[in-house]
C-alpha cells in the first residue's frame, strides 16, 4: 500500500468535482480526482446531456411530421430507437472521455477508484482492478458525490418494467404507454421525450399542480401542451404500488379520494432525488449534515472540518449542473488561496419541456412573499416574426421589477429556444440591471431575443409591438 501525498483530493468527478479538479491544477494545487465510476458524473452520462440528445432527436422527428404546414413533404418518418441510442451514447463518449483528458493537461491526476475518507485529511482508495489499495494524505478534501434518485415503496426499479431517469434513457424501444410518477423535471422532460415518439403518457402527480419549482404562469402552458398531444395529466395523485397484468403494469393510484387504475408498459419514477452522504466514510470525520441530508458549508463550500469542503448536489438544491461547476470553480480558489466566495445572485434553472421553461431570479409569488411590490412585463411569442418563421409560437417571456426603480427582480420564459435566452436575464440580474437597461439595449431583429427586449418594454409601459397596460 503506497502512500501517497497530495496538496488536495477531489472525491467524485461529475460537473462538481471535474471542474474543481481542472481549476485546482491550473492554480498549480498538486489535485487527485478520484472517480469509482464514470468520468463526467450523472450529468454526462445518465442525465443532462444523454437526455438532451433524446429530447432534441425526438423535437426532429415531431417536426418532421409538421413539416407540410411549411410546404415540406416527405414519407413519413420512422424512428429507429437503438440507432438513436447509439447516436447518444456516441455524444456522451466524447464528452466523457474529455473530463480525463482536460483534468490531465491542467496538471491534475485522474484516478479510478472508490475513496474512502479515514480522517480529516486521509483518504483510501481501492482500485476495481483487484490492485492494492493506496492512501492518500492531503491537505484538502473536497466532497462533490453528487445525488441518487428517491425510491417509493412498492416501486422496486427493474430497469425494464419500472425505471428511473437511467432505464427511461436507455429503453432500447419506444414504449406503448408510461406511466410517469412525478410531474416534475425529469418526469416531464423524459415523459414529453417518448410522447412525440409515439408513447401515450400519464402522469402522476402528488401536488395540485406540475413542474411546482416554476413559475406558475409557464407550467400552465407546459401543461397544456402535455393534454394537446394526447397525455393525460393527474394532480394530487399519489402512486400506491403496482401489479403485472396482461404484460402490463397496472399502477394503483389514489386520485383525490378516488383509486384510479393505469396501465403502462413501463412506469418511470421520477420524485426527486436525494445527496450521497453515505459509503464513503464520511462517518469517519465531523462533517455537519443538516436535517434534510445535505453537507452544511458556507460560502466558501468549508464544512465545519477546516480540511474538509463540499460542492454540488450534496450540498444542497437546486441540484443542478451549472450551480455544481460554479460551486467547484470557486472552492479551487478558497483552497489556493485567494479570496473568493459563491455569491452569485442568481442560478438560472432550466426545463427542456416542450415548450422549454427558464427562469432567472425571482418568480412572481417569491417577489412579493419578499415585501416587493412588482410590475410585470409580458411578450408573447405569437406576435414574434421569428418564431413565426421557425414555426413555434407558443409561450411567452415574463420580466419581473421593482415597481420602486425597475430593477429587473426576475426573468421567466416559456418558448423556444429559452433555455439559450435565459443567460441575458442571469447576466441582467447579475449585474443589477433595470428594465430600461434591457430595453435599451439594441437587439438584433429577427431573433427570439427580441421578446426579453420587449417584455422590458412592456413592464416600463413602453412596448412597441404589444399594447401597454394603463398606467
Ligand atoms: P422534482 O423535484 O423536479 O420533481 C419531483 C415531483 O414528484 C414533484 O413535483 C413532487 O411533488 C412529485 N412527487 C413526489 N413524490 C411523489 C409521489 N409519491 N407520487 C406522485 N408525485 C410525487 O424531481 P425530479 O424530476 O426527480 O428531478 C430531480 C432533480 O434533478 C431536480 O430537482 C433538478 O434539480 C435536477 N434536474 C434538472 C434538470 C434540468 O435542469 N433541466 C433536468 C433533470 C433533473
Amino acid at each position: 500500500m503506497a502512500n501517497i501525498k497530495k496538496q488536495a483530493l477531489v472525491i467524485g468527478a461529475g460537473t462538481g468535482g471535474y471542474p474543481c479538479a481542472i481549476r485546482l491544477g491550473q492554480l498549480g494545487v498538486d489535485t487527485m480526482l478520484v472517480e469509482k465510476d464514470k468520468p463526467g458524473g450523472v450529468c454526462l452520462n445518465w442525465g443532462c446531456i444523454p437526455s438532451k440528445a433524446l429530447i432534441s432527436a425526438s423535437k426532429l422527428y415531431e417536426k418532421a411530421q409538421h413539416a407540410t404546414d411549411m410546404g415540406i413533404e416527405f414519407s413519413a418518418p420512422k424512428v429507429d430507437m437503438s440507432k438513436m441510442q447509439s447516436w447518444k451514447a456516441g455524444i456522451v463518449k466524447k464528452l466523457t472521455g474529455g473530463v480525463q483528458s482536460l483534468v490531465k493537461t491542467n496538471g491534475s491526476t485522474y484516478v479510478t477508484g472508490t475513496a474512502t475518507i479515514l480522517g480529516p485529511n486521509k483518504v483510501r482508495i481501492d482500485y476495481p482492478d483487484g490492485k492494492e489499495s493506496d492512501t492518500v494524505e492531503a491537505q484538502h478534501i473536497v466532497v462533490a458525490t453528487g445525488s441518487v434518485p428517491i425510491a417509493i415503496p412498492g416501486f422496486e426499479i427493474d430497469q425494464k418494467r419500472i425505471v428511473d431517469s437511467t432505464g427511461a434513457l436507455d429503453l432500447d424501444r419506444v414504449p406503448e404507454s408510461m406511466v410517469c410518477i412525478g410531474g416534475g423535471i425529469i418526469g416531464l422532460e423524459l415523459g414529453q421525450t417518448f410522447q412525440r415518439l409515439g408513447t401515450k403518457l400519464t402522469v402522476l402527480e402528488g401536488a395540485d399542480r406540475i413542474l411546482g419549482a416554476c413559475d406558475a404562469d409557464l407550467a400552465k402552458v407546459v401543461h397544456k401542451q402535455i393534454e394537446a398531444d394526447g397525455g393525460r395529466i393527474l394532480t394530487k395523485a399519489m402512486a400506491k404500488g403496482w401489479e403485472e397484468r396482461n404484460g402490463k403494469a397496472v399502477v394503483k393510484a389514489a386520485v383525490g379520494d378516488q383509486i384510479e387504475e393505469i396501465e403502462a408498459e413501463v412506469v418511470l419514477v421520477a420524485v426527486g432525488r436525494r445527496p450521497v452522504t453515505k459509503g464513503f466514510g464520511l462517518e469517519n470525520t465531523k462533517v455537519a449534515v443538516s436535517d434534510r441530508g445535505f453537507i452544511e458549508v458556507d460560502k466558501q463550500k468549508r464544512t465545519n472540518v477546516p480540511s474538509i469542503y463540499a460542492v454540488g448536489d450534496v450540498v444542497g438544491q437546486p441540484m443542478l449542473a451549472h450551480k455544481a461547476s460554479h460551486e467547484g470553480e470557486v472552492l479551487a480558489e478558497v483552497i489556493a488561496g485567494h479570496n473568493a466566495v459563491d455569491d452569485a445572485r442568481t442560478i438560472p434553472n432550466v426545463v427542456f419541456t416542450e415548450p422549454e421553461i427558464a427562469s432567472a431570479g425571482l418568480g412572481e409569488q417569491e417577489a412579493k412573499d419578499a415585501g416587493y411590490e412588482i410590475q410585470i412585463g409580458k411578450f408573447p411569442f405569437s406576435v414574434s416574426g421569428r418564431a413565426m418563421a421557425i414555426s413555434e409560437t407558443k409561450g411567452f417571456v415574463k420580466v419581473i421589477t421593482d415597481k420602486k426603480d425597475n430593477r429587473v427582480l426576475g426573468i421567466h420564459i416559456v418558448g423556444p429556444e429559452a433555455s439559450d435566452l435565459i443567460s441575458e436575464g442571469a447576466l441582467a440580474i447579475e449585474m443589477g440591471a433595470f428594465a430600461e437597461d434591457l430595453s435599451l439595449t439594441v437587439h438584433p431583429h429577427p431573433t427570439l431575443g427580441e421578446a426579453v427586449m420587449e417584455a422590458a418594454k412592456h413592464a416600463i409601459g413602453e412596448a412597441i409591438h404589444v399594447p401597454n397596460r394603463r398606467r
